[in-house]
């Protein structure tokens, strides 16, 4: 890799998913899998396969299918794909197995270095440390040629102490190190000197190593830091999509990236990032985790190109970059409004499906077509946003247990409003209800709720139409949590998992509609993980991974 050039490490499937409500089903991981990779990202860090045989085999899964090429196309980029372990020689076998398959394979490796993580969490000795980072990477090592270490809490680490650890790690074999600045402390001033310093004085450091920087937002400077040390010499950034990530979030891919092709001349550094293809890969992400992006989020956020004082408009008439650093297009954003109409074909389906990135086989084709037929019965122009929502509506959203097949609603100021709810349950078995409510949204949940029978709190409903006009499609996004009640079989373990939050994401020409598909998406996913069991994540050291 020439020096000028950052990696993008994302970490949406693994550090992302760990925000609370992002659990993704394993279509969903794996569409996000493709789509990362189809947009360039050069690591995909695609879960932490000692998490649960689900988590593994949803790695396993994307180190086939998006760790290698197409056979039609063998010499295609492919990322390399990797699983999260720590420093113990089941969680290393693990991740290997996930991963193996892929055409390039990573264990990535983590141990605390500071002394508040060692002390209190792991409960070791430094010289037990280093000992632990040097056994465990060699072991990686024996099984992997692409080894990555990360001294967890290495923003409140003794930088000479981490300099100790990270020179083991490299003679070991580790050939990236990661300076994860796991609860968000530092400043970028700090976080650059830090990643100066491991490069300068970390022992066996050589232009084989890839430093990385990986940062959390929790002071809001998530993003600042990681590019300090990238100003530092880091070159391989650990980013999530829309900057989900545990507490306050991770550095955000877009961002970053953004940022380093906007400033060009003062950075000087290239990315593989397809950047037209950012708004795309957002909306995905915030459709499967039920995380909505906040309207002012720079480069994705609703509002991050849109010119509400007049005098701005006035600026943005007469020369676009008055008021604009970056144009919307270079992010996917207004990007082809006129797509097809009434009168397209299965064949301008397929082509534009095509290259939107969706190859579909005849019966999926088949499905998505009698999908956009109805929709331009009601819609003169349909776009590529429309396209992706009838795709992840058809295609991407969890294996249906409930499945909704009608919906009537009564509402409005003369009586109580009223939805009688037509579902497929398990074993094809139909269900109707009625029921009243506060509203058309709320007689709809309270009917469904009756059906699936399934507690749960609505923790959060989201409406917005995809595009401009009276005969958009409305997309919903739901996030539940089980309360757990009437569930006799509850141990701590599973109360704990029940905790869980679950999105879900509906799309339709009714907005009533949507909303009763997000919900039943939501409550499908909360009734898989109870009856199939996801196991939590068993944490030897006694905190969540950050
Ligand atoms: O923030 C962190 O420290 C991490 C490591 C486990 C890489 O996510
Ligand atoms: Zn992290």
């Amino acid at each position: 890799m020439p020096n000028n050039y950052v990696k993008i490490f994302d970490t949406t499937l693994r550090d992302g998913e760990q925000s609370p409500g992002a659990t993704m089903t394993s279509a969903e991981k794996l569409e996000v899998a493709r789509s990362l990779a189809r947009m360039g990202v050069d690591i995909i860090q695609a879960g932490f396969p000692a998490a649960s045989p689900d988590d593994l085999e949803a790695v396993r899964r994307i180190a086939i299918e998006v760790g290698n090429p197409p056979k039609a196309e063998p010499d295609a980029k492919v990322p390399t794909i990797t699983g999260l372990a720590r420093a113990n020689k089941s969680d290393i076998d693990k991740a290997w197995e996930a991963v193996k398959d892929a055409q390039k394979p990573r264990i990535h490796t983590f141990l605390a270095t500071s002394p508040i993580h060692m002390k209190h969490k792991l409960k070791m000795d430094p010289e037990e440390v280093v000992n632990r980072v040097s056994e465990m990477v060699a072991y990686a090592r024996t099984l992997c040629a692409d080894v990555e270490f990360s001294p967890e809490d290495a923003g409140r680490s003794d930088p000479e102490f981490l300099y100790v650890v990270l020179g083991e790690a490299i003679k070991s074999g580790a050939t990236t190190l990661n300076i994860p600045d796991t609860v968000g402390y530092t400043t970028p001033d700090e976080y650059f000197k830090l990643i100066d310093g491991v490069i300068r004085h970390t022992p066996g450091m050589h232009d084989g190593i890839t430093v990385s920087v990986h940062c959390h937002d929790d002071l809001g400077m998530a993003t600042a830091n990681a590019l300090a040390g990238i100003q530092a010499g880091a070159r391989q950034a650990e980013v999530t999509i829309n900057g989900i990530g545990e507490r306050a979030g991770n550095t955000s891919l877009e961002e970053v990236v953004m940022t380093l092709k906007t400033r060009h001349p003062i950075f000087n550094l290239e990315t593989g990032i397809e950047t037209q293809q950012l708004s795309r890969v957002s909306k995905l992400v915030s459709n499967y985790t039920g995380i909505v992006v906040q309207p002012n989020k720079a480069i994705v956020g609703a509002n991050a190109f849109a010119h509400e004082a007049g005098i701005h408009q006035d600026g943005m008439l007469k020369h676009q970059a008055t008021y604009e650093i970056m144009r919307p297009e270079d992010v996917g954003v207004n990007q082809t409004t006129l797509v097809m109409g009434k009168h397209s074909g299965r064949a301008a389906l397929r082509a534009r499906l095509a290259v939107m990135g969706h190859s579909l086989d005849e019966a999926e084709l088949d499905k998505a077509f009698v999908r956009f037929k109805e929709l331009a019965d009601r819609k003169k122009v349909i776009t590529d946003a429309d396209l992706e929502a009838v795709i992840a509506d058809e295609f991407y959203r969890p294996r249906d247990v409930y499945y909704l097949e009608g919906l009537q609603v009564s509402c409005g100021t003369l009586g109580m409003p009223t939805a009688t709810v037509r579902l497929r349950g398990p074993d094809r078995t139909v269900y109707n209800f009625a029921s009243m409510g506060t509203g058309p949204v709320d007689a709809t949940y309270k009917a469904i709720d009756a059906i699936v029978k399934t507690p749960c709190k609505l923790l959060e409903f989201n409406i917005h139409a995809i595009t401009a006009g009276i005969d958009a499609l409305g997309e919903v996004t739901v996030r539940i949590q089980s309360d757990g009640s009437g569930d006799t079989k509850m141990d701590a373990q599973s109360e704990l998992e029940y905790a869980r939050v679950y999105g879900g994401h509906g799309a339709d020409m009714d907005i009533i509609v949507a909303s009763a598909k997000a919900y039943i998406n939501a409550l499908n996913k909360l009734i898989i993980a109870k009856t199939e069991g996801v196991q939590p994540v068993h944490n030897d050291f006694g905190v969540m991974l950050g």
